[in-house]
């Protein structure tokens, strides 16, 4: 068994590897700046809200096998393994934002005591563990040495505990093999496949994993959006399409689109590694673009049902960027409220445990105890995530509650049937009503029309070379 400091252990990410790896029988220490996160973990209170992790963290607490501390000597003392778990946010334009990874390197630089191998967790740019490798030679002893390899994480929010201990894959990025077998040890009770590769390739995995699932998601949802045109049913599409096993039914889910703190980030990330390095990432600027119009559409379709949403009240259930978590980063519930604000509505929102974040960032909405109070004298009412407290609502009570009949459903949380027999009008994104008359296409032009005495431009769309 090992000893592992994971630096950014009061993190999404650091949090659940420290308790995880604790229950797989590891010393785990967690580092933290954060001095009330780790006051918090050392009593057993967990920072952040995800399934199964309390249980764990109280476990490893009592085993002894994990602690939580702010101070780097404490941390490293005895450690084989650095774990790099601090986050990278987006700066202005989209890159990866390296300062907490660039700070955590010279922290474990300079507090080691030994040789120590340190492991790239969270989602960095493609050249980290080279970035991270000269971080430490810069700030270390010359008699401690320390070989950085890339390890990437593929968790979910939410499902972060169950993924760990159930990965489809263990990515290791080095070109030491014996640092792949040691990191690879850590995890060999979990019998998952391991990959080895260069640096750079595993580092881009983790990039393009998250490009690829959120190109799906974009991809469904303009797909919905030309259903909803043509009188298809984009469930019904998905469905059709996810039994072709090159295209499986997963991540074809349409709605108001993809937020948390991984798809949005990490598609400008590699979009913007794109373009530094002079290329045009023009399927990720559409990705990007699509999900960004599918928040617009949430409101186009309030106000092509409502009219002027001036003075109306809208319910909004659901905050969270997706259920079971608290986490609000890039939540398309919060761009829909300020879209709303703007409009004029009066925003009546409830979520199970997302409203704290929420209120810290929009503080003038009403926040409300459930649905059904949220629904309150609404015009609407509108899904913008699936918790199973909405999927499960009595909609009778709910149409009761409220003073108009519409329900905007973002990620066709509810029956039709049953909103239509409680006498809601329920619009899903991507549904289209089979009824819906097909504009006549203009006639297309007659090629073989004798030419015309004029010059003609034909504007053609350039694709750009990537
Ligand atoms: C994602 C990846 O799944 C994970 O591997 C990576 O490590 C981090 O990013 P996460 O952001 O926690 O995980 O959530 P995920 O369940 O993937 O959903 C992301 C967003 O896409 C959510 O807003 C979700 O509602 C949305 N989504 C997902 C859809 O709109 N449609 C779908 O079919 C699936």
């Amino acid at each position: 068994m090992a000893r592992i400091a994971i630096v950014g252990g009061g993190g999404y990410v650091g949090l659940a590897y420290a308790v995880a790896f604790a229950d797989l029988g590891h010393d785990v220490v967690g580092l933290d700046t954060d001095q009330s996160k780790i006051a918090a973990l050392k009593a057993g209170r967990s920072t952040i809200y995800e399934p199964g992790l309390d249980d764990l963290l109280h476990r490893g607490l009592a085993s002894r096998r994990l602690s939580f501390t702010t101070d780097y000597a404490r941390a490293l003392a005895g450690a084989e393994f650095a774990f790099i778990c601090v986050g990278t946010p987006p700066d202005e334009i989209g890159r990866a934002d390296t300062t907490y990874v660039a700070a955590a390197a010279r922290g474990i630089a300079t507090h080691a005591t030994r040789d120590l191998i340190v492991v790239n967790k969270s989602t960095m740019p493609v050249g980290s563990v080279q970035f991270v490798a000269e971080v430490l030679a810069e700030h270390a002893r010359a008699d401690i040495s320390f070989s950085v390899i890339s390890n990437p994480e593929f968790l979910r929010e939410g499902a972060a505990i169950h993924d760990i201990f159930n990965p489809d894959r263990i990515v290791l990025g080095t070109d030491q093999p014996d640092v792949a077998d040691r990191v690879a040890a850590l995890y060999a009770t979990l019998n998952a496949p391991v990959l080895v590769t260069d640096t750079r390739s595993a580092e881009m995995i983790k990039y393009a994993s998250n490009a690829l699932l959120a190109t799906k998601i974009s991809f469904i949802n303009e797909v919905a959006l030309i259903c909803e045109r043509l009188g298809a049913d984009s469930r019904t599409v998905a469905h059709g399409m996810g039994m072709d096993h090159r295209i499986s039914p997963r991540f074809l889910g349409a709605g108001v689109g993809f937020g948390g703190s991984c798809f949005p980030k990490d598609v400008r990330a590699l979009a913007a590694m794109a373009t530094d390095a002079g290329l045009h990432p023009n399927l990720l600027t559409a990705v990007l673009t699509i999900n960004a119009h599918m928040r617009a559409h949430v409101v186009d379709l309030l106000t092509d049902n409502l009219g002027d949403l001036a003075g109306k009240s809208i319910a909004i259930l659901g905050l969270a960027f997706k259920p079971e978590t608290d986490d609000i980063r890039e939540a398309p519930a919060l761009d829909v409220i300020r879209a709303l604000i703007a409009a004029g509505a009066k925003v009546r929102a409830t979520d199970p445990v997302a409203m704290s974040n929420a209120a810290a960032q929009l503080p003038d909405i009403a926040y409300c105890r459930s649905a059904y109070h949220a629904a309150t004298g609404a015009d609407a009412v509108v899904v913008m995530t699936e918790w199973q407290d909405y999927t499960t609502l009595d909609l009778d009570q709910l149409a009761n509650s409220m003073r108009g009949n519409l329900i905007i459903d973002g990620r066709h949380a509810l029956d039709a049937t049953t909103c239509h027999t409680a006498g809601l009008t329920h619009i899903a994104i991507g549904r289209g009503r089979p009824d819906t008359r097909i504009a006549t296409p203009a006639p297309a032009p007659d090629l073989h029309a004798p030419p015309v005495a004029h010059t003609t431009t034909v504007q053609t769309t350039a694709t750009q070379p990537v």
